[in-house]
C-alpha cells in the first residue's frame, strides 16, 4: 500500500532564511522537509524544521540538530525524525536518501550547496522502517547470492596469497570502492521493490571476486546465479546507475563484462553436457 502524504507544514515565506546581524553573526535558517512516516503502513506526512546556519554543516548535521529540538516551523513539537548513518564519511552506505529528490549520502551533502528549501525523503526501493530510514537487506541477501567474497579456508595458514599484476588491480579497484549505498538500485528502472532482479551493484561485485585469482573459484557458482532470473540479463542498459554512484563506478563496463562472461559460460555449460 502507498500512503497517501498529507502536506500539515507547507512552506511559507515566512520560514525563508534571514539573513546576517549587525555583528556579523549568521541569524538565517535552513529550513528542511522531512517526508515523516512512522511506519510502512502508516500515513506518510511532511514537516518543516528551521535549524540555525552555521559554516560548512552538512544535512547530517541538520537532522541532528532536529533531533535535539524537535520542534516544526509551525512551533508544534513533534518525534525526533528516524534516519540510518555510521561513518559520516560517505564510506557505510547507510545514510542514503532522497534530496532535494536526488539520491545521495546525506552526510557529504553540504548544506550551502543545496537549493531550499531542503527536502529529505526516503528512497523508494527498499522498504521502509521509518521515516528516512529504510532496509537494506536485501541488497546484502543479493550478494549473499552470488558469493561476492574470496573463499579462503581459515583452519591454517595459508600464506600471502598469489600476486595480483598492476594492471588487474587498477582494474579491480575502482569496482571495490562500492559502499552498497543503493544509489544505483534507486535509480534503476529494472529494479523495483517486487522483482528479483539484483541489480549494478551486485553485478559489478561479481565481476570484481570473478577476475580475483582465488575469488574465481567460484566464477560458475556467480554465473550461474548471474542466469537466473534477477541476473544479468534483466538490465536494460539505461546506464542510470553510473549517473549516480557516489564513488563513480564504471557500473555499465562491469555489466558488460559480465554478460560476456555468462554467454561464455553458458555454451561452455552447453557443450560440457
Ligand atoms: S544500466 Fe540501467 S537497467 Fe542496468 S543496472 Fe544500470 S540503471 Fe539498471
Ligand atoms: S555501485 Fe555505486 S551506487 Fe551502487 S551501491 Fe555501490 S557505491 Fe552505491
Ligand atoms: S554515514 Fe556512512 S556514508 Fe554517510
Amino acid at each position: 500500500m502507498n500512503p497517501t502524504v498529507t502536506d500539515a507544514t507547507a512552506h511559507t515565506p515566512d520560514s525563508t532564511p534571514s539573513s546576517v546581524d549587525g555583528n556579523g553573526k549568521a541569524t538565517r535558517n535552513v529550513i528542511l522537509r522531512i517526508r515523516r512516516q512512522d511506519g510502512p503502513d502508516k500515513p506518510a506526512r511532511w514537516e518543516e524544521f528551521a535549524i540555525p546556519h552555521r559554516a560548512n554543516m552538512n544535512v547530517i548535521s541538520c537532522l541532528q540538530y532536529i533531533a535535539a529540538n524537535p520542534v516544526t516551523t509551525d512551533g508544534r513539537a513533534t518525534t525526533v525524525p528516524v534516519w540510518d548513518s555510521g561513518c559520516l564519511e560517505e564510506v557505510c552506505g547507510a545514510c542514503t536518501m532522497l534530496i532535494n529528490g536526488k539520491v545521495r549520502q546525506s552526510c557529504s551533502a553540504l548544506v550551502d550547496h543545496l537549493e531550499q528549501p531542503i527536502t529529505l525523503e526516503p528512497m523508494t526501493k527498499f522498504p521502509l522502517v521509518r521515516d528516512l530510514f529504510v532496509d537494506r537487506q536485501r541488497l546484502f541477501d543479493d550478494l549473499k547470492r552470488v558469493k561476492a567474497w574470496v573463499p579462503i579456508d581459515g583452519t591454517y595458514d595459508l600464506g600471502p596469497g598469489p600476486p595480483i599484476s598492476q594492471d588487474l588491480q587498477e582494474q579491480r579497484y575502482p569496482l571495490s570502492r562500492c559502499i552498497s549505498c543503493g544509489c544505483c538500485l534507486e535509480a534503476c528502472p529494472q529494479y523495483t521493490p517486487t522483482n528479483e532482479f539484483v541489480g549494478a551493484a551486485v553485478i559489478s561485485q561479481v565481476r570484481l571476486f570473478n577476475d580475483h585469482p582465488i575469488g574465481k573459484a567460484l566464477r560458475d557458482e556467480r554465473l550461474e546465479a548471474m542466469m537466473e532470473p534477477g541476473g544479468v540479463a534483466d538490465c536494460g542498459k539505461a546506464g542510470n546507475c553510473v549517473e549516480v554512484c557516489p564513488k563513480e563506478i564504471p557500473l555499465l563496463e562491469s555489466i558488460a563484462a559480465v554478460q560476456r562472461q555468462a554467454t561464455v559460460y553458458s555454451i561452455r555449460r552447453f557443450f560440457a553436457k
